[in-house]
């Protein structure tokens, strides 16, 4: 594999049903082919530059978790084999090579599963306003960062294109959903993060919140679908060096942010293009945060 970077597919063999800020998906019928890019974005606009090898990273980083936790959670994870899946065409397995998973089609529900261990981000802001996130009361005088006493389950609309999702409380997710499928996931969301987090914590990372999708199968039960636990759905801290008390630095972004707030970017589109040496520097800590979760060396 080669350092070049890969910012758009445009497979035209398979229709693609949906490009995010990050990751191109196509659809093979009863499966989908979820693509991850080397696309980067930060505050919310995707940048002009790619970061080599995030995308075998975000994908790797994924397919990691979806096995290191299924006793705990069924997945949509079918391989990441490519050219062992019939009907892809070659040349795509090929040029898809380890970026890329084919995954059983579910039918998405519609919220995001967040689960917060610290206080940071929208949850930050909301116990700043009213003592709580998510409708759950939590003690006077925390300080930003700081973990908490046990991790919350902070639910949010997926909101569409263009519009910011929308945190909710547990009793507007049981109205969504029904009382039953609702408390499943939140256990099982919890039980990931848990399992996740203390994995993570020994290898050096935070894993301060993540989000998590669900969807039903064809015999509607729960299966954990979309990307899981990577540096794009979660906020990643380096342990060393972590200080409640203020925000901490990103794991894998703070050299794009810390470049980006240093050239006063407005944060309206289209975002700067990045340096070389932010974007060489990136890359390595993508790799990094691969190469110590997973204990593995990135094949590249
Ligand atoms: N197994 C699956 N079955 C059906 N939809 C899925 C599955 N896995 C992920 N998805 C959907 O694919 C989409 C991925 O989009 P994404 O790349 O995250 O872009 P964005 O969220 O920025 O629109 C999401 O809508 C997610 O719900
Ligand atoms: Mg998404």
């Amino acid at each position: 594999m080669s350092a070049e970077v890969l910012l758009l597919t445009e497979f035209k063999e398979i229709p693609l049903l949906h490009r995010g800020k990050v990751r191109d998906i196509y659809d093979l019928g009863t499966h989908l082919l979820i693509v991850a890019t080397d696309r980067i974005s930060a505050f919310d606009v995707v940048l002009p530059n790619g970061i080599p090898h995030k995308g075998q990273v975000l994908n790797q980083i994924s397919a990691h978790w979806f096995t290191t936790l299924r006793e705990i959670v069924d997945h949509h994870m079918v391989t990441t084999q490519l050219e062992d899946f019939p009907g892809l065409p070659q040349d795509m397995a090929a040029t898809l090579s380890g970026r890329a998973m084919i995954v059983e089609k579910a039918k998405p529900l519609p919220v995001e599963c967040i689960v917060r261990g610290y206080l940071s981000g929208s949850g930050w802001n909301e116990y700043q306003e009213m003592g709580s996130i998510s409708g759950i009361p939590l003690p006077p005088g925390l300080k930003e960062s700081a973990k908490l006493e046990r991790p919350l389950f902070t639910p949010s609309t997926k909101a569409e294109v263009g519009v910011h999702d929308e945190n909710i409380d547990f009793s507007s997710m049981v109205q969504k959903l029904g009382k039953k499928l609702a408390e499943e996931i939140r256990a099982v969301s919890l039980r990931v993060y848990e399992q996740a987090t203390a994995l993570a914590e020994k290898r050096g990372i935070l894993i301060a919140d993540t989000k998590f999708e669900f969807g039903l199968d064809e015999n509607n039960s729960l299966r954990l679908i979309d990307e899981a636990l990577t540096p794009d759905s979660s906020r990643f801290w380096p342990l060393d060096g972590y200080a409640p008390g203020g925000p901490q630095k990103s794991f894998d972004k703070q050299f794009v942010r810390d470049y980006l707030v240093s050239i006063h970017w407005d944060k309206k589109p289209p975002a700067p293009t990045l340096p070389e040496e932010v974007v060489r520097r990136t890359s390595e800590k993508y790799v990094e945060v691969y190469e110590r979760l997973t204990g593995k060396v990135l094949e590249r």
